[in-house]
């Protein structure tokens, strides 16, 4: 690694200070886009808890449980959710995509990967951010029940409150959600905002520029 050189004519306390602020302004750089938090972190911990006691429940007496997640989105709400679950999980991922950068959902579920999981047989819980329009579920469980998954259940961080182009409804879903744009834990804004701690709202200004 490259050792920064000190100068000699420079005061230590003049540099430790510049650092700070500096610090400070680059570490609220991501939150001050975020015109309001929808959901705190402290909430979404104590829903987790929740929601795992569920799925551990519902699934105690498996033998092992596949989980399938979305990927980029599910990302943090399933490596949060499944370590509150003490069961024996597999865990596959599924590149999925439906938005194209933007805060409208382009109507078409691509399937990024080439390899799909090997779901014979399992009973599956497939996990995604957020239930929108409802296409993405809907293709992938289709999709997972047409490689033979014996039973396919499915868990959302978020529902938005709206009437789905496609026909299906979560078997657990966190939170509930007016139709507007969210990001954070794990939801992206053009790619960004995946690792907010916490669901929030982006400043209009954002969107636009
Ligand atoms: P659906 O197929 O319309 O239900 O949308 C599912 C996908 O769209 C999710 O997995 C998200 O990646 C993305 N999405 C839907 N609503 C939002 C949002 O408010 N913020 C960020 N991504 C979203
Ligand atoms: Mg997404």
């Amino acid at each position: 690694m490259q050792q920064a050189c000190p100068r000699d004519d420079f005061p230590v306390i003049w540099g430790l200070f510049i650092d700070f602020f500096a610090g400070l302004s680059l570490s609220f750089a991501m939150h001050e886009d975020i015109e309001r938090v929808l959901i705190a972190e402290e909430v979404i911990e104590k829903r987790l808890d929740v929601i795992a006691r569920r799925v551990h429940d519902d699934f105690a007496s498996e033998e092992s449980l596949q989980v399938v997640a979305i990927l980029k989105g599910a990302l943090v709400f399933m490596a949060d959710l499944l370590r509150r679950v003490p069961l024996r999980l597999e865990i596959e991922c599924l590149n999925v995509a439906s938005y194209h950068g933007g805060t409208e959902s382009s109507g078409q579920v691509d399937f990024l990967d080439q390899k799909l999981p090997d779901v014979k047989g399992r009973c599956v819980l497939l996990i995604d951010d957020i239930l929108d329009t409802g296409r993405t579920l809907a293709a992938v469980s289709e999709k997972l029940r047409e490689l033979g998954a014996r039973e396919v259940k499915t868990c959302v961080l978020l529902t938005k409150d709206k009437e789905r182009a496609a026909e299906v409804e979560a078997d657990y879903s966190a939170f509930e959600i007016a139709d507007e744009f969210v990001v954070g834990y794990g939801l992206d804004y053009d790619g960004k905002y995946r690792n907010l701690p916490y669901v929030g709202v982006l400043s209009p200004s954002v969107i636009q520029s």
